[in-house]
């Protein structure tokens, strides 16, 4: 992961700071002393605040302000989850920051509890990331042996300690509410909200809950200030985002820029090496799959959660999927079709049927069976689906193909006539 800020310290070239020795001589586990020893929790929730740090997992809401939502007056205890699940197709940022950098979500965690007053943290990480998990084990182990968790941290007053609980592997238990009814034992499914976690969250308890890259943001916004972060790119967008890309790219990989400071353009052609030779751009899904495609004309638009929404669609996760003129937009949006379909939890019927209507639609598409009237019928049902379920995986279901079905009609209007050939294959390592 290129470092180009310092945010996440953890740089390609060197080894993963997997030791605490490791973390402490990169500077690690300097913030939480510090702020144990000359910050208030209630100074350090305004210090989140002003850095104008945005959350990373998706939907960007200011990390500080929701810090602030937690009730100073409740009697129950309260938590911090951090969500490690990371499922979002094309996003696999969190992983290298838990894999290289252990410690500084460890201490980014602790920091947040100590600001808003809980005693128990949780990291909820997805199933499949075995290897992260016991890395994120043994530096919990090697934190508590340091008393950097546990009871009295660092000989002050603060009692926090950190779990960290496998998931099994499902896309909606990232959803926030879901997360937090799959951590209490049960069936992982949306909540209605409000409530929202920060007042009823785990056990109906006052819930901080943030994404692995805005928790290991903290440490070195606490190091550096908030003024330092601020000062990072955009006033609205500040701070350093690790964008994940993949797909028709010559060096698929994490990289860590400053937001506003960088084309999608240089993101794709001078970070991840550009595409095959004699290639042009065809979409992009800059924010992961959920959000909606962008075009080759769209490249110039810097990033940043402004600029991009400007352009029509999210930053989202920052996991950024490139398509080169040799896909086919049909058989991509059905990709995504069948992930969302197999991913609804089936609570509400919009989405469980719509998903599986929409599948449908793209699979008689592919296979020359269309008539142009289901052009018409798949239009119809995003308005069946949109703004009517429960929480947001619908609209991710939704926002990626009708987008698709505008930018690209034409290509839509002939697969329905041809179908759709099989792709050619992906050169070795794009
Ligand atoms: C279907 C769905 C899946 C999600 N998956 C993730 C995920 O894997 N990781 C994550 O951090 N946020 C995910 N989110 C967003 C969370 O609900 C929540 O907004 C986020 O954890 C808040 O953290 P942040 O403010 O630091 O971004 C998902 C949301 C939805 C609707
Ligand atoms: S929108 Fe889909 S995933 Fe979300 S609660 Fe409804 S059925 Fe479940």
């Amino acid at each position: 992961m290129p470092i180009m800020n310092n945010v996440y310290r953890q740089r390609a070239a060197e080894k993963p700071l997997v030791t605490l020795d490791d973390y402490r001589a990169a500077g690690g586990y300097t913030a939480l002393p510090k702020a144990l020893a000359d910050v208030e929790p209630d100074d350090l929730q305004y210090v989140f605040m002003r850095s104008g740090l945005r959350g990373r997992g998706g939907a960007g809401f200011p990390m500080g302000k929701k810090a602030s939502f937690l009730p100073k007056d409740s009697k129950k205890a309260k938590y911090v989850v951090c969500n490690a699940d990371e499922s979002e197709p094309g996003t696999f940022k969190d992983r290298d920051i838990m894999a290289f950098n252990p410690f500084q979500l460890l201490e980014g965690i602790t920091l947040a509890g100590y600001a808003i007053g809980a005693e128990r943290g949780y990291i909820y990480i997805r199933g499949e990331y075995e290897h992260q998990a016991r890395v994120l084990d043994d530096a919990v182990r090697q934190a508590r042996a340091a008393g950097l968790l546990g009871e009295g941290i660092l000989k002050s007053t603060l009692n926090f300690d950190i779990t960290v609980y496998r998931g099994a592997g499902a896309y909606i238990c990232g959803e926030e509410t879901a997360l937090l009814e799959s951590l209490e034992g049960k069936r992982g499914q949306p909540r209605l909200k409000p409530p929202f976690p920060a007042v009823a969250g785990l056990y109906q308890s006052p819930t901080l809950i943030n994404n692995v890259e805005t928790l290991a943001a903290l440490p070195p916004i606490v190091e550096n200030g908030a003024d330092w972060y601020a000062a990072l790119g955009p006033e609205k967008s500040p701070g350093s985002k690790v964008f994940s890309i993949s797909g028709h790219v010559m060096r698929p990989g994490n990289y860590e820029i400053v937001l506003g400071e960088t084309t999608l353009r240089e993101l794709i052609f001078v970070h991840a090496g550009g595409l095959r030779p004699g290639r042009r751009v065809k979409a992009v899904w800059v924010g992961g799959s959920s959000v909606p495609v962008l075009g080759e004309g769209h490249l110039d638009t810097p990033l940043d959660y402004e600029s991009i929404q400007a352009a029509g669609s999210a930053l989202g996760s920052g996991g950024c999927i490139v398509m080169d003129d040799s896909g086919c937009i049909v058989r991509a949006s059905l990709r995504l079709a069948t992930f969302y379909r197999h991913e609804s939890c089936g609570k509400c019927s919009p989405c469980r049927e719509g998903t599986t209507w929409l599948e449908k639609l793209l699979m008689r598409m592919i296979a020359g069976e269309a008539r142009m009237e289901d052009l018409e019928m798949m239009e119809t049902l995003f308005g069946r689906i949109s703004g009517k379920t429960l929480c947001p995986l619908a609209e991710g279901a939704v926002a990626p193909i009708k987008s698709a079905l505008n930018m690209f009609r034409d290509d839509f209007v002939r697969v329905v006539e041809n179908g759709s050939p099989r792709p050619e294959p992906m050169m070795a390592g794009a």
